[in-house]
């Protein structure tokens, strides 16, 4: 089935700052150097993923210093209740967070299962909160298109069409993340490959709901998305809608230089 994609819209740049900074003085600080490059990248729409603890004391900020929008990098399963340590939706979204980051590699290799990824997502939908459902497969080789079609069908049972607009869907290869800010951009997938890998994911939609949903569902890129490659997976026809940047979004000028695609 060919689905024709609209290369204009204004792209999405998330910053997944994973287990960063150490301090909440030094993520204000991160905060501070973002809104002082925001000219540089006014016309993107960004999404700051915080560690949880930072999440109050910085969504206002964000908000309505960059008209930024905070997401949390995961959540409970349960909505309340004996769950020492977890961290529901409605508490995320009670906080200040639209937004949040389910099924990534990092916490699919901490314990998460398609079936807990697929639980995670329901909650956040009902919580209110939009969802940056993350697919990929693990190894460099591997079958992808099987390990995408199983990922999107388990986290997308039982969610209606209605709801794929609050889910962005980010396709990130777990071998191609990098380790941190300061590794090179050298493990990136090619826009080529990665592309056609989202042109898959959006025949998964398109096969589970209707080839409408699927032109329209937004589909991210994400492992190791650095200022020198970040346009060649999303100025292509056929391009990504956004990005999930990790290590790049902890160097302030690395990320604006990212973000700043659209202007
Ligand atoms: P990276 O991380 O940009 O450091 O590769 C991306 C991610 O894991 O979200």
């Amino acid at each position: 089935m060919l689905i024709s994609l609209c290369v204009c819209m204004k792209k999405i740049i998330v910053a997944n700052w994973k287990m960063n900074p150490v301090t909440l003085k030094e993520a204000e600080g991160l905060v501070r150097s973002y809104i002082r490059l925001k000219k540089s990248f006014k016309r993107s729409r960004v999404i700051v993923c915080p560690p949880f603890v930072f999440i109050p004391s910085l969504a206002q900020k964000i908000k309505t210093s960059f008209g930024g929008d905070v997401g949390a990098q995961n959540v409970a399963r349960d909505d309340a209740g004996a769950h020492t340590g977890e961290v529901s939706a409605r508490m995320l979204k009670s906080v200040g967070a639209s937004f949040v980051i389910i099924g990534h590699s990092e916490r699919r290799m901490m314990g998460d299962t398609d079936d807990s990824v697929h639980e995670k997502i329901h909650h956040a939908l009902k919580a209110g909160l939009s969802v940056i459902f993350a697919v990929g497969e693990s190894e460099r080789g591997e079958d992808a298109h099987s390990v995408l079609r199983t990922q999107l069908c388990e986290g997308l049972r039982g969610v209606s069409a209605a709801y794929i607009k609050k889910i962005f869907f980010a396709y990130e290869p777990r071998w191609a993340i990098s380790k941190g800010v300061h590794d090179a951009a050298g493990s990136a997938d090619t826009p080529k490959n990665a592309i056609e890998k989202a042109i898959y994911m959006r025949r998964v939609i398109a096969h589970l709901y209707d080839a409408r949903v699927a032109k329209k569902a937004i589909v991210l890129y994400g492992g190791s998305v650095r200022a020198k490659n970040a346009a060649l997976f999303m100025h292509q026809e056929w391009g990504f809608d956004g990005a999930l940047i990790g290590g790049a979004s902890l160097d302030p000028h690395e990320f604006a230089n990212i973000a700043s695609i659209n202007d």
